[in-house]
């Protein structure tokens, strides 16, 4: 296991251990479309947004392949030879929450196994229980050779990530004696840091987290479902798993305002997620809840809220929602444009809206990988509690 800050120096590793294991001639590297691996050199070229690769120059030999698309993964590496590495998400997060169809990541570890090809399961987002299971890829049974933890992995307070491997992969990225000067930077695994995630870790554990994942993101689906068909005009689609869910709503030429005809496909095309911006921002300035959005797909909310939410706050959210919905496509254009307090866009990422161009509004405030329902305690309150009071502890399971 190598220790490091951020997600994106997690995947670097990740990405250079590969590459170790592999060889000169194996470099290449296949990744999913509309993934999101992190703003480095490194991890900007196997992360599909043309938003954040725009303006760097990239390592070469990334190769893109449709997400879920087990065929065209299969006939890649049976076609190029040079690709030793596989990267992906198993749940994507920047893309607007997307779950693979079933048995897709079973599949991959076939191919990978069949081509000696080695999977990086990029777990920075989906990891540390937030699909209700510890590592999103144990939903299907299979074991990755290279997994990145990062984000929750220090509680929502300290900056710590995790790249960790088979035994094996180690083995053979290690042979020579280069990788030893591939160790860790300055601050990575720092004893403060360490100490701090131990402490999530136990959080995690101690307080049934994992189980509340999955039993409260099972009850949000079920009643955002029910509230897509009171909403159906306005509601397209409601996935995810366990607490990593995305709301996606539908445009303004579906959303009730077909009677303006080609203005409102007009809309569509000049204000992309029109509706999801409206809804987040009336959100968090109406009833003071936090979401998350992205730029691969504007139309959706992301909601990823602290795994210790509870059934309540859920009806708090949905409660916020059904009242916002209820005001129909144009009242809440209306009311968006005329609250006018229009938050700060977010610092840039690519898992959320950048918005380069005056026409479109900006967004709510980015949160991480949380928001919060009125009331809920922040994710990382529960650690820094716990850290102040360590005597708190309840007993391991
Ligand atoms: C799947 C995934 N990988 C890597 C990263 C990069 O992590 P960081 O922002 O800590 O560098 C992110 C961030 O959103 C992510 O979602």
């Amino acid at each position: 296991m190598q220790l490091a800050c951020t997600g994106s120096e997690a995947v670097e590793n990740a990405l250079r251990l590969a590459q170790h294991a592999q060889g000169r001639r194996r470099r290449g590297v296949a990744y999913a479309t509309n993934s999101f691996h992190g703003k480095t050199r490194g991890a900007l070229s196997v992360t599909d947004s043309p938003l954040c690769r725009a303006t760097v120059r990239l390592p070469q030999g990334g190769v893109r392949v449709p997400f879920g698309d087990v065929a065209a993964l299969a006939g890649l590496l049976r076609r190029d030879r040079s690709i030793g590495t596989v990267i992906l998400e198993p749940v994507q997060g920047g893309a607007g929450i997307v779950v693979p169809p079933p048995g897709y990541l079973a599949a991959v570890r076939q191919l990978c196994d069949k081509h000696d090809v080695l999977w990086i399961a990029d777990e920075v987002q989906s990891g540390c229980g937030r699909t209700g299971r510890f590592f999103a890829f144990e939903h299907e049974d299979v074991v990755p050779d290279i997994v990145t933890l990062a984000k929750s992995l220090g509680g929502g307070k300290a900056a710590i990530a995790a790249t960790i491997c088979t035994r094996a992969v180690a083995r053979r990225a290690h042979r020579g004696s280069a990788a030893l000067h591939h160790t860790p930077g300055t601050f990575a695994g720092t004893g403060e840091a360490c100490a701090t995630a131990i402490t999530a870790l136990n959080v995690l554990y101690d307080e049934g987290l994992l189980d509340n994942a999955r039993i409260i993101g099972a009850y949000l689906t079920g009643e955002l479902e029910a509230l897509a068909r009171r909403h159906p005009g306005l509601i397209a689609e409601v996935r995810g798993k366990g607490l990593m869910i995305g709301l996606e709503f539908t445009g303004a030429a579906r959303a009730g305002l077909r009677a303006l005809g080609p203005v409102a496909s007009a809309m569509d095309r000049a204000l992309p997620g029109g509706l999801a911006v409206a809804v987040g921002s009336l959100l968090k300035s109406e009833h003071s809840v936090l979401v998350g959005f992205t730029d691969y797909n504007r139309n959706v909310l992301r909601l990823q809220p602290p795994l210790g939410i509870e059934h309540k706050h859920v009806d708090q959210l949905v409660a916020a929602l059904d009242d916002l919905l209820s005001r129909g496509a144009l009242r809440l254009g209306a009311d968006f444009l005329r609250t006018g307090r229009a938050p700060r866009a977010p610092g840039g990422a690519c898992d959320a809206p950048g918005t380069p161009g005056a026409h479109r509004p900006r967004t709510p405030e980015r949160t991480g990988s949380e928001q919060r329902a009125p009331g809920a305690p922040f994710s990382g309150e529960r650690v820094r509690r716990r850290a102040a009071h360590p005597g708190a502890r309840a007993a391991a399971p």
